[in-house]
């Protein structure tokens, strides 16, 4: 048997602007996972996971017609993930073959809420993973990214593949994401294993650490939204609020570049600092566009959470989830924190940043 195992992962900055090519994100892989194994079997495989669907189905209207979002559900991008490796390894000279897939997830509360953490994203480079070992491939993190992206991409289209970056990588990442219609249109022209094997205009992905003398804390407010419709909405207003759109794709790029510098000089202040900034600009996104971001609740968390020596700031796409929160290692100072979300029924997640991988 063959497994392999993907980190879910936290957006500490950059949410909406990473979407849109070249912009960047600062994103921490956690220490929860989706593992997938794989048993060779032969004339017929068999497909089994603990949680297919999430508890919580979202729906949209199109043209007044009720419509399941299918890019939630897990089965989609398991799919795409064992086609994608499949097509590179066919392309590699191998003989494809039959095979058990068993895929099971700690992403999940007991009652299968989401927590936010990226499990399509996290079941995405755990199935490429197994199956590059299942087939012998020789692969590294930049190959295992992109045959993920290309498998994400077919599913949901519209997001930054940030969550991909951190899952294959680990540990903390400043991102940029890549040109997806570059991707496409190179895909159309050319062969799965050229276009992995092409640089890919805009995209970086850097390494990083938080201070030492910092700590990550992790709040839940339950509700979870869903990411890609929330997406969707934002970039309805694009064309409308062009000038402020573009302003605050232009400021989220400058408040990223300051925070990394805070990253690569080991400076929490210089880091908290930008966590304020980016939390401003996030909700200025959220009045122009009319979406909502940060929910109440959201707020509650982040003011609790803000003083001289911390700073907070909703995680990704909000609208419920998590908010994240970069504080000065100290222990009263924590305590004080936990104990005040406590008593507004907000968790703690007691998720710790993985190794890079
Ligand atoms: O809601 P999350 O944790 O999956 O994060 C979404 C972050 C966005 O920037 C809003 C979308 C994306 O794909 O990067
Ligand atoms: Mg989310």
């Amino acid at each position: 048997m063959i497994t392999a195992k993907a980190s879910g992962k936290l957006y500490l900055a950059g949410e909406y602007a990473v979407v849109e090519k070249g912009n960047p994100a600062i994103i921490a892989s956690v220490d929860k996972y989706v593992s997938v194994s794989i048993t060779k079997t032969k004339n017929e495989g068999t497909l089994n996971s603990n949680r297919f669907t999430d508890s919580l189905i979202h729906w949209t209207r199109e043209n007044d017609k009720f419509l399941i979002d299918s890019r939630d559900s897990q089965l989609e991008f398991i799919i795409s993930a064992i086609h994608c490796a499949e097509i590179y390894a066919k392309q590699l000279g191998k003989k494809l073959s039959y095979y058990n897939i068993d895929v099971s997830s700690q992403l999940d509360s007991e009652d299968g809420k989401k927590f936010g953490l990226g499990s399509s994203a996290a079941v995405t480079v755990a199935t490429i993973k197994a199956l590059c070992k299942f087939y012998d491939l020789n692969v590294d993190n930049k190959i295992i990214f992109k045959l993920s992206a290309l498998a994400h991409l077919k599913v949901q289209g519209n997001g930054s593949l940030g969550d991909i970056a951190a899952s294959t990588y680990g540990g903390i990442i400043y991102y940029t994401s890549p040109d997806k219609n570059w991707i496409i249109n190179t895909l159309k022209k050319e062969p799965l294993f050229n276009v992995i094997h092409k640089k890919w205009p805009d995209l970086t992905i850097q390494q990083i650490r938080l201070p030492i003398d910092s700590k990550l804390l992790i709040g839940w407010t339950g509700n979870p939204a869903s990411t890609s419709i929330l997406v969707e909405q934002i970039s309805y207003s694009k064309s409308q609020k062009a000038k402020l759109y573009n302003e605050f794709l232009k400021k989220s790029k400058q408040c990223l570049e300051l925070m990394l510098e805070g990253f690569l000089a080991g400076n929490l202040k210089l880091i908290q600092e930008q966590i304020k900034v980016n939390r401003n600009l996030l909700n200025s996104l959220s009045t122009f566009t009319d979406v909502l971001i940060e929910t109440q609740k959201l707020t509650e968390l982040c003011d609790i959470a803000t003083t001289d020596n911390s700073a907070a700031k909703t995680s990704g796409a909000g609208g419920g989830d998590c908010g994240i929160v970069i504080a000065k290692d100290d222990p009263i100072l924590i305590q004080n924190i936990i104990g005040k979300w406590k008593e507004k029924n907000i968790i703690q997640l007691k998720l710790n940043i993985t190794d890079w991988s």
